[in-house]
């Protein structure tokens, strides 16, 4: 598929993002203490992991660092609720404090499935950072320990996030606007 063209007008800039992750990353560090494995969820996180993880250890925290990726399938466009993994873990998790990493929490149906399935794994403590939590459009209850922005009910790219696999370069968090 081709590169969607859309406008995509700036909603949360590349500074903004920056000093947010750094009062973020301090109470994460307090709240956790420095022997954590952070699991990032691919890809859309892989920015925000990659910041985090830096502002983390400007807080301290000396972490394990491993990703998982999940997908949900169903019928046509919409998420049918069922959660596959494409690519597990290679970290052992069990015994130890586990920070979850991803974009964007809506439904919360992705988040759901991995922390339950790193509670199975046997961690210890399974806390949830999401950049982005567009809050009202969950279909299951499910609340982050830390919230980067709460996110109004657009579609966003950038900063990871992608529109059908492209835009997720943009160093700023945009709104598409077609
Ligand atoms: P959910 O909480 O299980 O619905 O998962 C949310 C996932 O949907 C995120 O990890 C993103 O990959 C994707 N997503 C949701 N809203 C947006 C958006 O506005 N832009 C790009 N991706 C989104
Ligand atoms: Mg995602």
């Amino acid at each position: 598929m081709q590169r969607p063209q859309a406008k995509v007008e700036t909603l949360i800039s590349t500074a903004e993002i920056a000093d947010r992750l750094m009062a973020l990353s301090s109470q994460i560090t307090q709240d956790m203490g420095k022997d954590v494995v952070l699991i990032a969820i691919l890809k859309g996180s892989f920015i925000f992991a990659a910041d985090l993880v830096r502002a983390l250890h400007l807080s301290g925290m000396e972490p394990r660092v491993d990703f998982l990726s999940l997908s949900s399938y169903g019928a046509g466009k919409t998420s049918s609720g069922e959660v596959k993994v494409r690519k597990d873990l290679t970290e052992e998790v069990d015994g130890v404090k586990v920070l979850l990493i991803d974009d964007i929490l809506e439904s919360g149906t992705t988040l759901a499935f991995a922390k339950n399935m790193l509670r199975e794994k046997g961690a210890t403590e399974v806390r949830v950072a999401v950049l982005l939590d567009k809050k009202g459009k969950r279909k299951v209850p499910f609340e982050a320990d830390y919230v980067g922005f709460v996110c109004p009910d657009k579609f966003v790219v950038g900063y990871g996030l992608d529109y059908a696999h492209y835009y997720r370069e943009l160093p700023y968090i945009g709104a598409v606007s077609e």
